[in-house]
């Protein structure tokens, strides 16, 4: 195996966010650096704590942990209880975190990191909104050359959006924030609305994580039973889908989707379109390409990866 590839996953957990930890912990193709949190799902007052739950579920209390930006940069935070529950991971009941959180702030510790490890080795995995990630850029643009790529999850095209008719949550919440990083001339991996809704965890699937007979099985299933009751209504889908994971499953194994190089702009100042995710699928703008813009997954394939891995843990 060639060297673990280094990554440090932004984070807002949420139960998916929870199982993209899952499977980066459990996955030894990942040197996993830190976990910084960030507000989105539900406060950063809970996703600092649910991020560490997650950890010390798969054994690992040993994972650098920091907090980050409480609210976007500009905007009221606008947060997903509807989706996650009232602590962002019900489903399943984990004792609180005994492992302790790391005192620098998440942009410091991104800035510092990218600053200290060679130039283009460390991989950001964002899975919320993008406020640390644009707060760091913003402090130290020096780091945009450093940054190795960006894999995110977020946005929407063909799919349209989630919290709006026209946009994703993460986007969303932090659009300005957004703007920052698809504007940072950083190498960009998308996995939007369009590729993540066809990774549903139909009832087979939910079964099989279920059959792990572990701790971790268990958890991820009651997790998985809580908060697809708002897709399978919403989508009158046969599951939920699992968004933040596709971003962990791409980095082990790309194979598994396919996208297209295109320009991705990011709405800021629409009336009914802020947060939209403006993607030139068919090249009509003659913007250059910014991002790896997935479209379609294998999802058996994903699946098959996630589940086997998460029987590591
Ligand atoms: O729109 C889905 C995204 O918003 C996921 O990252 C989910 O965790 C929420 O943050
Ligand atoms: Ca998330």
């Amino acid at each position: 195996m060639s060297q673990p590839r280094k990554i440090i996953i932004d984070t807002d957990p949420g139960q998916d966010d929870a199982v993209a930890i899952l499977l980066a912990l459990a996955s030894p193709e990942i040197d996993l650096l830190g976990i910084t949190c960030v507000a989105g799902n539900v406060p950063l007052a809970l996703t600092r704590d649910n991020a560490r739950k997650v950890c010390e579920l798969a054994g690992r209390p040993d994972v650098k942990v920091f907090a980050g930006c409480d609210r976007p940069l500009e905007r009221a935070l606008v947060t997903a209880e509807h989706v996650h529950g009232k602590t962002g991971l019900d489903g399943a009941d984990l004792p609180a975190p005994k492992m302790p959180l790391q005192g620098a702030h998440a942009a410091d510790f991104l800035i510092e990191t990218l600053r200290r490890e060679p130039p283009g080795s460390v991989t950001l995995v964002a899975i919320g909104p993008l406020t640390n990630l644009a707060t760091a850029l913003r402090r130290a643009p020096d780091i945009a050359a450093r940054i190795g790529r960006i894999v995110l999850m977020g946005g929407a095209y063909f799919e349209v959006g989630n919290i709006t008719p026209a946009a994703e949550f993460n986007i969303y919440v932090d659009p300005e924030a957004a703007a920052i990083v698809f504007g940072a001339g950083v190498p960009l991996v998308v996995a939007p609305l369009d590729v993540t809704h066809k990774a549903l965890v139909t009832a087979p699937r939910l079964a099989a994580f279920r059959a792990l007979g572990t701790e971790v099985g268990a958890t991820v299933a009651a997790w998985t039973d809580f908060f697809e009751r708002f897709d399978k209504e919403k989508y009158a889908s046969p599951g939920a889908p699992l968004h933040d994971p596709c971003t962990i499953a791409w980095l082990l194994h790309p194979d598994l989707f396919t996208g297209r190089e295109i320009n991705v702009e990011i709405e800021t100042a629409g009336t009914h379109t802020t947060g939209m995710t403006v993607a030139d699928w068919w090249r009509v703008t003659g913007r250059p390409a910014n991002a790896l813009f997935l479209g379609d997954v294998d999802a058996d394939g994903f699946f098959s990866l996630l589940t086997e891995r998460l029987s590591r843990l």
